[in-house]
């Protein structure tokens, strides 16, 4: 645990403010660890180019500058040694919409979407509110570590299932998958003739110098089924500023995803561009340590757990500032109910299809989850 102080000690009043996270309890003494942002300041160099772009003045109908474009593809180039087309890019002001639009765009109504779960809930509500059907393929534990079963993905998918949503960094379970793993995925997708969705919005969120590779860049096959969603928002704290990517190699897959969006998608707003391109320049060196950070908040959490809860089982952490518990020895009617009337606020497992768990967001100060975990554990102590 580091003993020197980080820029990220710094706690920050979120109270009266436009935050959703902050909102949902204003006015009572619930600490809120739900919705994934973090109660830190975006990096300066982020900052700074919004304070250049605000002092511009004018806001009119945005596009992406080409500098803009080259920080996304050189990123990818720079991170994962993937090197994507400008051209692949599609903008979207959010990926919550991409999944919604990939639905549509993929999908008639009589046809389904493929997913693992537990699941960050937009995976499964995105096909819902398209009327698209579901598919679920439950992951299976290794020890304190979520796999994907394959027994349970080839029972899922049926011959009308014609896409798959595939989470990595996986939001909830915190798992990166390793290069057979995603192999496996790419060759399922072939075998049954699926377009994956590879949300990857958390693939800077990685822990303890883990490397992310991404779905679309294992191949000419993946080249031609996969595309990938990212965004600066997760790991620069920019979510409001609502500006997230596709990247769709393959022509014919990008047409009809963008004729999905058309007239009902709205366009990326000014600061987020500026925002976007600030944070893949220049804010690398901000990441690594807010990584560090994050890693040091999750030993504290899992150390804590480990020695005062015992009834609540943790998984194996490797991204994202989320971290997942099953509490069904809690033996909880409304287990996110019974941690607000001790002070704390979690994301209920039951929207992730995965009641008895609850997700912790530990992107804070460490004195804030210090806070949160004696919170949690009077929530624990009162069950005993
Ligand atoms: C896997 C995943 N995809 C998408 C999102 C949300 O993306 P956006 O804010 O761009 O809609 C989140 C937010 O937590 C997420 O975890």
């Amino acid at each position: 645990m580091p003993t020197t102080e980080s820029i990220f000690d710094t706690v920050y009043d979120r109270t009266e403010t436009d935050s959703q996270k902050w909102q949902k309890y204003e006015g009572d003494d619930i600490l809120p660890m739900w919705v994934a942002d973090m109660d830190f300041h975006a990096p300066e160099a982020v900052l700074d180019a919004l304070h250049e772009r605000v002092d511009h003045g004018i806001f009119g109908y945005a596009r992406p500058e080409p500098s803009c474009v080259e920080a996304v593809v050189e990123m990818m180039q720079r991170e994962y040694g993937w090197q994507i087309e400008p051209h692949w890019l599609v903008w979207l002001p959010g990926l919550v919409v991409g999944l919604n639009v990939a639905s549509r765009a993929f999908c008639e109504p009589d046809e389904s979407v493929l997913t693992n779960t537990p699941i960050y809930p937009p995976f499964i509500m995105g096909p819902r509110y398209q009327n698209r059907l579901i598919a679920k393929a439950k992951m299976a534990l290794e020890g304190d570590r979520y796999v994907i079963d394959w027994d349970a993905m080839e029972t899922a998918v049926q011959p009308y299932t014609r896409m798959f949503f595939f989470c990595n960094p996986h939001n909830p379970c915190a798992r990166v998958f390793e290069r057979d793993e995603l192999e496996k995925v790419v060759e399922f997708c072939r075998r049954h003739n699926l377009i994956c969705c590879s949300d990857e919005i958390h693939c800077e969120l990685l822990l303890d110098g883990r490397k992310h590779i991404p779905l679309g860049s294992l191949g000419p096959e993946a080249q031609e089924r996969v595309f990938t969603f990212i965004a600066p928002s997760k790991t620069y704290n920019l979510a409001g500023l609502g500006c997230s990517i596709a990247i769709i190699p393959d022509a014919a897959l990008r047409r009809r995803f963008v004729n999905a969006t058309r007239g009902i998608v709205a366009e990326v707003n000014n600061l987020g561009y500026a925002a976007c391109e600030a944070a893949y320049r220049y804010a690398g060196d901000w990441r690594d340590q807010l990584q560090r950070y994050l890693a040091s908040n999750r030993d504290l959490l899992h150390s804590f757990v480990k020695s005062e809860l015992p009834e609540i089982q943790l998984y194996q952490h490797e991204a994202t500032y989320l971290g997942w518990m099953n509490v069904s020895k809690l033996q909880l009617d409304t287990p996110v109910r019974h941690f607000e009337n001790h002070g704390i606020g979690l994301s209920d497992g039951a929207f992730f299809d995965s009641p008895r768990h609850l997700r912790i967001n530990f992107g804070c100060p460490r004195a804030t989850l210090e806070e949160g975990l004696k919170r949690l554990k009077a929530g624990v102590e009162a069950t005993r």
